[in-house]
């Protein structure tokens, strides 16, 4: 459902209206170091039924709630235990997401949740977000601010693009800060029980997490799904993405036998110069470079005239090239490992 979007400056004027439209139960949609978040009252379950609403999100999948700290997040009435103190404590603010159980006073209403008895926090590492929080003062429920399914966006612009219309549908407020630094979302770990699980790899890398915390757990096959956004299919462009997961020049004398004029190409700098293919999405050089381009160039080349596949070459899984080989495995509907 299209929403009309209300562009807002991230300055204190813009801020301060944000906060106050949060208070009043709207919506705001901000920057955060990872992407832009879809915010709204984690308090109040009427206006996070319209966060759902927006992004068209199945009601079982759970939003994150945003604070300003970890006084904040066990301030909503929720089990801390020794793992996500010594989490919180080394990474937040940061691209970190801790799901924690809830108690009997707990503030956050279960639509937030999505029913479940966990609820997940984080404490966004942006200057804008930590305004906004500080202003409005109420813990602010936000997935990424994107249609659900669809890559999250990582400039304002994409999150126009995104929800916007002319419907009269609702309205969304849009804090402008310009590009996220990381560009894809937060890990999100499970600190509920005896052992983190991991539940979603992200813009923190498995081996800063393990220093503190030990081994990561992966949530058990076949039981009930611990990140029921993990279910779903995500990030995934109309045309088909089709993932090499190979050694980079491995895929490029596999990709020679493609149709160029036909196949978009998503890959790091030397991939695309040695193919020089005319649809084709530069990475950059690094995992931090990909990560950062990764969401757009994705919408990008989907929207390039005459294509009818799209290819993407990662193999990395160092630091953040975890979470961009998460994503493209998640957006592909082909992984090619060998
Ligand atoms: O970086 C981020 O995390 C961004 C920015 C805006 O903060 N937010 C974000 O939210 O990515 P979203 O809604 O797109 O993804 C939240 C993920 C989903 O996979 C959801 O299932 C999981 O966190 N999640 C939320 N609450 C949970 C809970 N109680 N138990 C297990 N998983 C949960
Ligand atoms: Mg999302």
């Amino acid at each position: 459902m299209a929403v009309k979007v209300e562009r807002l400056a991230g300055d204190r004027a813009g801020i301060e209206q944000a906060a106050a439209a949060l208070r009043a139960g709207e919506l705001v949609a901000f920057p955060t170091e990872t992407v832009y978040g879809l915010g709204a009252d984690a308090t109040s379950a009427a206006a996070v039924a319209n966060v759902f609403r927006a992004k068209g999100r199945p009601r079982d999948n759970p939003l994150i709630v945003h604070v300003a700290g970890a006084a904040a997040a066990r301030a909503l009435g929720v089990v801390w235990t020794e793992a996500a103190a010594v989490l919180a404590q080394h990474f937040w603010p940061g691209p970190l997401t801790l799901v924690v159980r809830t108690t009997p006073a707990i503030r956050v209403p279960a639509a937030v949740r999505g029913g479940l008895d966990t609820v997940a926090v984080r404490c966004p590492d942006h200057p804008l977000a930590a305004k906004l929080l500080a202003a409005a003062a109420i813990p602010v429920a936000a997935p990424s601010a994107n249609r659900s399914g669809r890559p999250s966006p990582t400039t304002a612009d994409a999150v126009a693009d995104a929800l916007g219309g002319d419907s009269a549908a609702g309205r969304v407020w849009l804090v402008d800060g310009g590009a996220a630094r990381i560009g894809v979302e937060s890990t999100v770990v499970d600190v509920s029980g005896p052992h983190p699980v991991l539940l979603r790899p992200g813009g923190l890398g498995r081996a800063a997490i393990e220093q503190w915390v030990g081994p990561l757990a992966d949530p058990a096959p076949g039981g009930p799904a611990r990140s029921p956004g993990m279910r779903y299919r995500h990030y995934a462009p109309e045309r088909p993405l089709v993932l090499l997961a190979l050694p980079p020049d491995e895929a490029v004398e596999r990709l020679k036998a493609w149709p160029r004029g036909q196949t978009g190409l998503l890959a790091e700098t030397h991939v695309v110069q040695t193919l020089g293919w005319p649809a084709a999405v530069d990475l950059g050089d690094t995992a931090d470079s990909a990560a950062a381009r990764l969401f757009a160039g994705l919408v990008r080349l989907d929207r390039w005239p005459g294509l009818d596949r799209l290819a993407a070459v990662w193999n990395n899984q160092e630091g953040v090239g975890w979470a961009v080989a998460n994503r493209l495995e998640r957006a592909a509907a082909e992984v090619v490992r060998s």
